[in-house]
């Protein structure tokens, strides 16, 4: 008989968000709700329905982020795989992982494939983008890590050489000095010869990218105000979300489009678990994300100055968004 048999594919999964995870969001809200104007972090808008209403998201016809960077992740994964010599890769933020696959499988073709560790702070997409990608590539070694990219990345237990994989313009829902400090983390995984692949939505006509955060389906909407849902639920809060408006526009000041909740008439919210009570005036606003949009000059100053340099910088035709892979500097 001839052929050889499959290697097994391992599971592992570690997390850090314990039950401290409930008191920082108290904090959060607390500390957010009492500044002015208000704010929430978006990192409570991926609870399970949450995590489901960001992938309906990516597949609005408004919202081409999500399908130029797959275009380009596939057009390009084998070269990114040649240059970036990797036999693991780490993916930040990773979500439900569908255009890592194609890094995945360059990986695979070219024989050095060995491990892929993704890291989320919602659980439930960890361990279902676990299972998927154990079960597509026999031999794999997955290990999870549920926790937050700004705690916890020293505690992801990186190999040789990863490849870091940050995808979806996730690095542009930072606030300008925790971008600093977030890539500063990145380039301490990468030891000396890793290499950081990082998707970024790029500067362009204002009516394309509001269009992409005000879909015509309502579904951004939806996902906005999901995060008074989050609240409500782990916090014994009684905000009525519908009350709220979803309002997103391009502030070219900050060349970012900015997310906020604007309550339709005056709102009495009571928040147990943050031992809070507040009042919203009507119209006032919540700020709930920023999506900044990129140059790429501004993202090789922004690189360099946590250690890195481009190596490679992919578009797809319309320059509406990029890939770009840096080294060590
Ligand atoms: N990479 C995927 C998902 C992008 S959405 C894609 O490109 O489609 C952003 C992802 O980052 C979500 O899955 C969300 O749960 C995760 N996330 C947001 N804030 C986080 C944090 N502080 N730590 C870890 N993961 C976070
Ligand atoms: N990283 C995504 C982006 O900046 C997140 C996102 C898309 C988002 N649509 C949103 C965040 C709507 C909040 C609200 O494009």
């Amino acid at each position: 008989m001839t052929g050889e048999t499959l290697a097994e594919s391992t599971i592992e999964i570690d997390s850090y968000l314990d039950g401290s995870a409930l008191d920082s969001m108290a904090d959060d809200v607390r500390e957010g709700l009492s500044r002015e104007p208000k704010e929430l972090p978006p990192k409570y808008f991926y609870d399970e329905r949450g995590s489901e209403l960001f992938d309906r998201i990516t597949e609005l016809p408004e919202y081409y982020p999500t399908r130029c960077e797959r275009a380009i992740l596939n057009r390009r994964a084998p070269v990114i795989v040649d240059l970036a010599e990797a036999t693991e890769l780490v993916e930040l933020g990773s979500g439900s992982a569908s255009k890592t696959r194609a890094l995945l499988f360059a990986m695979a073709g070219s024989g050095t494939l060995e491990r892929y560790l993704p890291m989320d702070v919602s659980e439930s997409v960890v361990e279902r983008s676990a299972e998927e990608l154990a079960e597509i590539y026999p031999g794999l070694q997955v290990h999870g890590v549920v926790g937050d990219f700004e705690q916890h990345m020293d505690l992801v237990p990186v190999g040789r050489r990863p490849l870091v994989a940050f995808l979806g313009g996730t690095i542009g829902n930072f606030y300008p000095d925790a971008r600093a400090s977030f890539l500063a983390d990145v380039r301490a995984l990468l030891g000396s010869d890793g290499r950081f692949l990082v998707g970024t939505d790029l500067v362009k006509d204002i009516p394309t990218v509001e269009a992409a955060y005000n879909d015509s389906a309502g579904v951004t909407a939806e996902f906005n105000r999901n995060v008074l849902h989050a609240i409500n639920r782990e916090l014994d809060a009684d905000f009525d979300p519908e009350a709220f408006e979803h309002v997103a526009f391009f502030d070219r000041e900050q060349s970012w489009i900015e997310m906020r909740l604007r309550a339709l008439g005056e709102q009495r919210v009571s928040i147990p678990g943050a031992e809070l009570e507040l009042t919203l005036a009507d119209g006032e606003e919540i700020r709930t994300e920023i999506s900044t949009k990129f140059t790429q000059e501004r993202l090789a100053g922004e690189l360099s100055r946590a250690g890195m340099q481009i190596e490679a910088f992919f578009t797809d035709p319309d320059s509406l968004f990029a890939v770009t892979l840096a080294a060590p500097a």
